[in-house]
């Protein structure tokens, strides 16, 4: 049998989401019995939906209704858009209809990061509403607890609602040490819960 793995799914324009979804994707591999699986969502246009390439020219393959319906457990990123998830990663959850009837995602763990430009800029309205889809599909949303002492000290990302990144003004900053570390953490607590509601 195959071995479980955790989807981190992302939708990343300029490159910082998908900096925090490799970062967690490092997290997840560093648990053993479960292993990371990075997909991401085309972006969508007004014009017409057909225009991007089947496969992606650079970074992780589109995600298909497999890859969602058969993870142990689910992180779910996307780039803040006033003060709420980009429309492609809505466009793709829109269409997991399917998934919501068959049942397929109940009690399975799942947490949700972002990145913004601005450090108030609406961090914490994304991880939450980025979660509601998900507990309409029986999910079970997990954030990351204090007991990572960095929550109380950081100065730019990092939530008890998930792990997020302040990519500044020119939306280009690297992940800071505590971003990074905390973007692992969640992926490690998330690997780590799927193998336990697994068991
Ligand atoms: C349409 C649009 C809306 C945005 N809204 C916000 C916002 O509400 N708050 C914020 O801090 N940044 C906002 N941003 C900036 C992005 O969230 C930020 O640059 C993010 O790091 C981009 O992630 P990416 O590099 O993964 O695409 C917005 C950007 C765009 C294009």
């Amino acid at each position: 049998m195959s071995q479980p793995y955790i989807l981190v799914l992302y939708y990343s324009r300029n490159g910082s989401t998908a900096k925090m979804a490799r970062a967690m994707a490092e997290g997840i591999e560093k648990v053993s019995g479960v292993e990371a699986r990075l997909r991401t969502v085309p972006a969508v246009s007004t014009v017409c939906e057909a225009t991007e390439p089947a496969v992606p020219e650079e970074g992780a393959v589109y995600c298909t209704e497999d890859d969602l319906r058969n993870c142990a457990g689910l992180l779910l990123g996307s780039p803040t858009r006033f003060g709420n998830m980009a429309a492609p990663m809505k466009y793709f959850l829109d269409s997991t209809s399917g998934l919501w009837l068959s049942g397929s995602l109940i009690d399975k763990p799942a947490g949700t990061f972002t990145s913004t430009s601005s450090l108030h800029g609406g961090q914490e309205t994304t991880l939450l509403t980025m979660a509601i889809p998900l507990l309409h599909h029986g999910m079970l949303w997990a954030g990351i607890p204090y007991s990572n002492p960095e929550l109380n000290t950081t100065t730019d990302g990092g939530t008890p609602y998930g792990a997020t990144h302040v990519s500044g003004t020119k939306g280009n900053s690297e992940l800071s040490a505590t971003e990074e570390h905390l973007c692992q953490e969640q992926g490690k607590r998330i690997a780590h819960l799927a193998l336990k509601l697994q068991a």
